[in-house]
């Protein structure tokens, strides 16, 4: 019997728990939007955020963190890391051309 559970249950038990280390490692997310993807996802489908106003994403954030509970699944730096993700595919940089010309000369 001690043989059996040094022979196979231990191996056994071991690969199961790399696996699903491997699994987890995995998993993880990596990138900003990677972040948004993930921690933004456990509780609805992906929102769709076109309506919002770069001001708002902030507000936006802590209302979920603060009001629906999404500490449990957004840490303070995640919501950091998520909300620049949001502003950053809002922010366009207003460029005028007048000002390129004047770099130029
Ligand atoms: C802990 C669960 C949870 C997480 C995590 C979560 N939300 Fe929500 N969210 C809710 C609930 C509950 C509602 C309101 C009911 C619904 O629409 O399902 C909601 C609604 C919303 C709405 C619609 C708001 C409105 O007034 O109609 C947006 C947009 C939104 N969430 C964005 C996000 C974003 C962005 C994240 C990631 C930072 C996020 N949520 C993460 C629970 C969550």
């Amino acid at each position: 019997m001690k043989l059996v559970l040094k022979r196979i249950v231990l191996p056994f038990l071991v690969i199961t728990i790399l696996a699903l280390l491997v699994t987890k490692w995995i998993n993880m997310p990596r990138t900003p939007k990677e972040f948004f993807e993930k921690r933004c996802t456990n509780c609805h489908d992906l929102p769709d955020l076109t309506e919002y106003t770069a001001e708002e994403i902030p507000k936006l954030v802590d209302f979920m963190r603060n009001s629906k509970n999404a500490k449990r699944y957004i840490s303070e730096d995640e919501a950091i890391v998520i909300i620049d993700y949001i502003v950053s595919t809002k922010a366009s940089i207003p460029v005028s051309v007048d000002s390129l010309e004047n770099e130029r000369r």
